[in-house]
């Protein structure tokens, strides 16, 4: 205690006040806690303060320090530095500091705001257990987010916005259970954000800006609660995040995002501030947002974003600032962003907008922008009589070869029984892969914490495996894939799994799989058989990998060849199909770092779950490449011509042109002649009419469609088997093509089948 006093001054102070307030029941140990506080920071003015009023807990609130007590106890602590103060310090012992804390036991609220505060957060901090509220903001704290801090149950509030926090958002901040608002704005946090993120269910507020996170954001529509995201200035994305309606604010400017923002904004009926400025967007503007119920600030600006605004479109009565800058809109300014209401400021330059006073491109040039990443709708090419002859010609041929392909239906059902499998709704991994390659059972204490829909990625015992098929049973046996068998396996929970074993050709030892299992790992999402985990088989002689097990969830329902051909589906839920395959290809490119090229998905290994949703089961894992046992020329149409063929994104967008022939046609395509014969068919087709279309549509598809619909459809999957690369569309562009086919299946409907607001913008032209 002598020790904590070295200025006589405070000796004075501290003297004064045991002598004067003797009715402060504060204890010895806090008060003393306290004053060493004060002078660890050496606050100034504080000391000041405390001359004028020495009673600590009724001493008069001032912006730079606040104390609050609740009877006996000090419960609250808030200082602030103020100019020049922050840089007199600087030299302040963290562990001093909480160990002086950690004498204040009911504390709950601890505010030190500039105070230059240094270094690590000290693991004493876990002592404080009956914190609330924690704003450390503006000082220039470093080293990671401290594990400690898992000890303070009751913590609601987090905020250490300003310092230099390295590391990741830690994977176990999902158990605060109370938090309601967690802040972390820039610092220096990098890695992705943990789906534990998603079982925050009390949030409110979440800012994680200025960072350096990257990757997807996790499955966030479970926070009912959650009123203001704001991920700014990193690098995330690039699928728009799944979010609650109940959003406030949602400030997402300079990311990666690029896609997935069309269909899910709309009905956030109380979003007030909207900011997407920045990013890699590339869809269509949907002018409902201008007019959501409560937007007062809409910044879509330096986007790709396209589409037609018109004149008569209407504003939100709140909406005050609009920035539409830099992105390829054409149509008129609507009226109610052009009034001259100085209290409403609008930015609209670098677009191709007809009748505004900023600065327009000519039109040509939004459509031209708009071509070169091919998002414009349909363009009828006009090609006059010469259409209606080739039509008669290879119409007729190519309509007698469809038939032919139609008696050869082979119904190819997999040997899977009705297991229940779980609906997969996370796709984020947390996992370091280098523990992967450690101990099991320390992994297993990590699943618990993994996400809901899924157990977290793990590494599988042999014992496990060899129990889950009960020593590789036959009657386990799936197939004899060309990597080896899969097996089916039940876990000890129920769960069933598929597992394929892959005998290793190269002697390594476990490190060299480094790569592969974290490769793996990350093969998660709702369109993919996800990975659950691995098992290293060992030689006994030098312990080298001899097999690895790959664990994956079981997907009950058949392949989407099986269902075309035998359930007959609607022109919808085929459309809804082909959706779901490319979002499945698009994870696999763009979710995950690396991407996967190049996956050979065919209708055969694109798989159905229980509801009937998409999963793709073909992966071009290095792993699985270079352990290949059978070299047998797989059937597929794309093999004989393509195999040479640089592996790029656009091989899976032909593996997709292939499966969209099979989903429009209802035949099977199973050689590059099928595909050459029926894409000629479609070549005419598209250029004919409705009457013709419909021949060669499947028969199956008897409910009402929309021909506009397949024609979109056609165009899109006869691009996609361009002979040249370039001439094939990106994923997003299928994507957006699709959905476009949808929204006029949609509407065709009526407004009760869909959600989505119809848009006369898609309409005109
Ligand atoms: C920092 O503290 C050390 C001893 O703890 C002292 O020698 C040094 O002068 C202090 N520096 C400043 C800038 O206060
Ligand atoms: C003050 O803190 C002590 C120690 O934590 C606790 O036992 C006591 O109940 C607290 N008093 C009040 C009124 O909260
Ligand atoms: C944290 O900051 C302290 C002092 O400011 C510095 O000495 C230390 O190297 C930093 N640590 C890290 C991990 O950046
Ligand atoms: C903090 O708590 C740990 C155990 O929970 C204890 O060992 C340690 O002594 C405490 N530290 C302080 C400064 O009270
Ligand atoms: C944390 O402190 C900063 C600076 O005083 C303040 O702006 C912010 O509102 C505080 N946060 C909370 C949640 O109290
Ligand atoms: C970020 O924090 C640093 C100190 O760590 C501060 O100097 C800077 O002004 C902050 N940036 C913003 C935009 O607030
Ligand atoms: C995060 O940054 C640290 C350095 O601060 C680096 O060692 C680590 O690899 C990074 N992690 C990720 C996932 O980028
Ligand atoms: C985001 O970062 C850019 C540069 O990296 C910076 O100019 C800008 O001020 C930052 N924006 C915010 C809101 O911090
Ligand atoms: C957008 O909404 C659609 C359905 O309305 C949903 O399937 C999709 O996952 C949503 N996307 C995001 C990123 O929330
Ligand atoms: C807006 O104008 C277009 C033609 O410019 C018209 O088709 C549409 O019905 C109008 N919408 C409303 C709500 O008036
Ligand atoms: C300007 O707009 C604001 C709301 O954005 C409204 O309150 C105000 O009445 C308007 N003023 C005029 C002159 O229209
Ligand atoms: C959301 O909540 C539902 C119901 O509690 C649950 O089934 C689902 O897994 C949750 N989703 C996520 C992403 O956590």
């Amino acid at each position: 205690m002598e020790k904590a006093f070295k200025s006589p001054f405070l000796l004075l102070l501290f003297t004064i006040l045991l002598q004067i307030h003797f009715s402060n029941q504060l204890p010895h140990s806090q008060l003393q806690a306290f004053l060493t506080i004060h002078q660890i920071l050496n606050h100034p003015l504080t000391i000041n303060s405390l001359d004028q009023n020495i009673d600590v807990c009724s001493f008069e609130p001032n912006p730079y320090l606040t104390v609050a007590c609740y009877e006996e106890n000090i419960t609250q602590i808030h200082t602030q530095g103020f100019n020049g103060f922050t840089s007199i310090s600087g030299n302040i012992s963290m562990e001093a500091l909480f160990a002086a804390l950690t004498a204040l036991p009911a504390l709950k609220v601890l505010s030190f705001v500039s105070l230059g505060l240094r270094g690590p957060l000290p693991q004493t901090i876990g002592n404080l257990s009956s914190l609330e509220m924690l704003n450390l903001s503006s000082n220039q704290l470093n080293g990671t987010i401290p594990f400690e801090l898992l000890g303070l149950r009751n913590l609601q509030t987090v905020v250490l916005d300003h310092n230099q926090f390295t590391g990741q958002v830690p994977f176990w901040i999902g158990s605060f259970s109370g938090l309601t608002v967690l802040s972390l704005k820039n610092n220096s946090v990098n890695g992705s954000l943990p789906s534990s993120l998603a079982r925050l269910e009390n949030l409110r507020i979440l800012q994680l800006s200025m960072n350096k996170l990257n990757g997807e954001v996790p499955d966030l529509g479970n926070l009912t609660n959650l009123q203001v995201l704001d991920l700014g200035n990193n690098s995330l994305g690039p699928k728009f995040p799944t979010l609650h309606n109940k959003l406030v604010t949602l400030v997402l400017r300079r990311n990666s995002f690029r896609f997935g923002m069309t269909d899910n904004l709309s009905s956030f009926y109380q979003l007030k501030k909207l900011d997407v400025s920045n990013n890699e967007f590339v869809e269509l503007f949907l002018p409902s947002l201008l007019s959501l119920p409560m937007i007062g600030y809409l910044n879509i600006a330096g986007n790709k974003f396209h589409g037609m605004l018109l004149h008569n479109m209407t504003c939100g009565v709140d909406l005050n600032f609009v920035d539409l800058s830099f992105n390829y809109l054409t149509g008129d300014l609507p009226a109610c962003l052009k009034s001259r209401n100085k209290s409403r400021i609008v930015h609209y330059r670098g677009n191709c907008l007809s009748n505004g006073r900023q600065r327009q491109h000519r039109y040509a040039f939004c459509r031209n922008e708009a071509l070169a990443v091919k998002i414009l709708p349909h363009k009828t090419k006009d090609n006059g009589s010469k259409v209606v002859v080739a039509m008669s010609i290879v119409g007729a041929t190519s309509l007698a070869g469809l038939m032919v392909l139609g008696v050869g239906l082979v119904f190819s059902k997999h040997a899977f029984k009705k297991p229940q499998t779980r609906v997969i709704l996370e796709k984020a991994t947390m996992m370091y892969p280098s523990k992967l390659l450690l101990d099991a059972r320390e992994i297993c204490q990590m699943a618990k914490l993994g996400p809901l829909g899924l157990p977290a990625y793990r590494n599988f015992l042999l014992d496990e495996i060899k129990e889950a098929t009960a020593n590789f049973d036959e009657s386990h046996l799936i197939t004899e894939g060309s990597y080896g068998p899969v097996y089916k396996g039940i876990l000890a929970n129920d769960n069933l799994v598929s597992i394929q074993c892959l005998k290793v050709r190269k002697r390594r030892g476990t490190q060299a799989y480094t790569h592969d299992i974290e490769l793996l790992s990350k093969l998660r999402h709702i369109h993919l058989v996800s990975a659950l985990g691995h098992c290293f088989e060992y030689n006994t002689e030098d312990s080298t990998v001899s097999r690895i097990y790959l664990v994956f969830e079981l997907v009950p329902n058949g392949t989407l060849r099986d269902f075309i051909l035998g359930q007959k589906p609607s022109w919808a839920k085929r459309i809804a199909v082909a959706v779901e395959v490319a979002k499945g290809i698009q994870f696999l490119q763009t979710g995950m770092i690396p991407g996967l090229y190049s996956n050979n998905i065919k209708t055969t290994n694109v798989l159905l779950d229980h509801s009937l949703h998409v999963k793709l089961n073909s992966y071009n894992l290095p792993l699985l490449a270079e352990n290949k046992v059978n070299i047998l020329p797989s059937s597929g149409a794309k093999e004989n011509g393509k195999a040479i063929v640089k592996q790029d994104e656009k091989s899976d967008v032909y593996d997709l042109g292939v499966i969209l022939l099979e989903i429009i046609a209802g035949s099977e395509i199973t050689s590059d002649n099928d595909v050459s014969v029926v894409k000629d068919l479609f070549e005419v087709g598209i250029k004919a009419d409705k009457i013709a279309r419909k021949q060669i549509l499947d028969p199956a598809v008897h409910r009402e469609y929309p021909d506009n619909s397949v024609k979109v459809v056609m165009e899109l999957c006869v691009r996609s088997l361009s002979n040249d690369h370039n001439d094939r569309p990106s994923i997003e562009d299928v994507l957006w093509n699709l959905h476009f086919a949808a929204q006029i299946q949609d509407s065709y409907h009526g407004d009760a089948s869909s959600d989505r607001p119809s848009s006369p913008v898609f309409t005109s032209q």
